[in-house]
C-alpha cells in the first residue's frame, strides 16, 4: 500500500485533525479559528481539559523551549506528564524502536505524544502507530522537514502584530535555511496567510541557490539586499551539530556578513520587526542589542508558544 501523504494521515475521519505532523494543507480558516482558540488560553488560561489525562515527551533531540512549553502547558490543563529523552529511554541502549516506545507509551495510556526527532518521516512514523491505539501524536520537530508548533507559534505572534492578513507583508527568512525546519513550517504558514512576498538569505553553503526550487523563494546571498524594504526578519540559527564540519565560517565572519546588529536594523522600516524561534547564538546570528530591543519579538515567541500548545493539546488530545 502506498503511504498517504503526512498531509492526509494526520487529517481524522470525522475532518478534524488527528494528529498535528505538518502545517502543509491547512487553511487560512482552520488557521484563524485556532488563533481565536489560542487567544482565548492567553487571555484565560484555559482551565484543566486534560485532568486525568497522560501527555508524553518523546524526545530524541534536545530542547529548551519546545519540550518545557509542552510540559508547562499540559500540567496547566490538568494532565500528567512523563518526559522520555536520550538518557532515559530504552531505545538508545537497547535498541527498542521508536514504534515500540510509541507502543509502550500508548499501553500506558497516554492521550497524546510530543516527538522530536532528527530523522525525516519519523513523525509520520510514530503517528501510524499512535494511531492504531487512538493517541495524538504531535511533531515536536522532526528532521530539517517540519517545526509546526513553532510555525503555529511564530504566525500567532506575527498576526498579533499584523493582523490577519499576511498579503501585504515582506519577510525575509535568514540564516540556515538549508537544515531549518522552522524555515520550511514558516514558509508553509506564511504562505496559508496570504504572504506573497518571502526572501530566503544566507551564506551559499546554508541557503544554497537550489533552495529557490525546493522552496519556492527568491534566495539572496547578500543580506543588505535580501532586507531592503522588509517587514519581518525570521532569523534562524547556525545549526552546527548538523553541518559536520562542512561549514567553515567563524563566528566573527558569519556575524559580518549575516548577523543583524544595530546598524543593519536602522536601516529597516522602523516598524519593522525581528524574530528567532531560539536557541538565539548572540554575536553570530544576532547582536544583543537587537534581540533584547524594541523590535524583538524573541520573547514574546516564547510566551505566545504556551498558549499555542495549550490550543493544540486540547484540540488533540481532550477527546480521548
Ligand atoms: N525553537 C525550538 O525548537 O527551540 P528548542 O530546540 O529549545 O525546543
Amino acid at each position: 500500500m502506498i503511504a498517504p501523504p503526512p498531509a492526509a494521515l494526520q487529517i481524522a475521519p470525522d475532518g478534524g485533525l488527528q494528529h498535528l505532523i505538518t502545517l502543509e494543507g491547512l487553511s487560512k480558516e482552520f488557521l484563524g479559528a485556532f488563533f481565536a482558540s489560542a487567544d482565548r488560553y492567553k487571555m484565560d488560561g484555559g482551565g484543566r481539559p486534560l485532568a486525568g489525562k497522560l501527555f508524553v515527551n518523546i524526545f530524541f533531540e534536545s530542547s529548551t523551549r519546545t519540550r518545557a512549553a509542552f510540559e508547562a502547558a499540559a500540567k496547566q490543563l490538568g494532565a500528567d506528564v512523563v518526559n522520555l529523552d536520550q538518557i532515559t529511554m530504552s531505545g538508545e541502549t537497547k535498541q527498542e524502536s521508536l514504534e515500540d516506545t510509541v507502543r509502550t507509551m500508548a499501553a500506558m495510556g497516554a492521550a497524546g505524544i510530543a516527538l522530536r526527532h532528527s530523522e525525516a518521516g519519523a513523525a509520520e512514523r510514530a503517528a501510524k502507530v499512535a494511531g492504531e491505539f487512538g493517541v495524538a501524536l504531535i511533531n515536536g520537530g522532526v528532521g530539517c522537514e517540519s517545526h509546526p508548533t513553532q510555525g503555529l507559534t511564530d504566525a500567532y505572534t506575527l498576526r498579533e502584530i499584523a493582523g490577519e492578513d499576511f498579503s501585504p507583508l515582506s519577510v525575509a527568512i535568514v540564516g540556515d535555511v538549508l537544515h531549518s525546519r522552522v524555515a520550511r513550517s514558516n514558509l508553509q504558514i506564511l504562505r496559508a496567510l496570504g504572504a506573497k512576498d518571502i526572501r530566503l538569505a544566507g551564506p551559499p553553503e546554508l541557503c544554497p541557490p537550489d533552495l529557490r526550487k525546493e522552496l519556492g523563494a527568491p534566495v539572496f546571498a547578500d543580506l543588505d539586499e535580501a532586507l531592503d524594504g522588509v517587514d519581518v526578519v525570521m532569523l534562524l540559527r547556525v545549526q552546527r551539530e548538523r553541518l559536520r564540519g562542512a561549514f567553515y565560517y567563524a563566528p566573527e565572519k558569519y556575524f559580518a556578513d549575516y548577523g543583524l546588529d544595530e546598524t543593519r536594523l536602522a536601516k529597516l522600516k522602523k516598524t519593522a520587526v525581528v524574530m528567532h524561534p531560539g536557541p538565539i547564538n548572540r554575536g553570530v546570528e544576532i547582536s544583543d542589542a537587537v534581540a533584547d530591543g524594541a523590535q524583538s519579538l524573541i520573547l514574546r515567541q516564547v510566551a505566545n508558544g504556551m498558549a499555542v500548545r495549550k490550543a493544540v493539546l486540547t484540540m488533540l488530545c481532550a477527546r480521548r
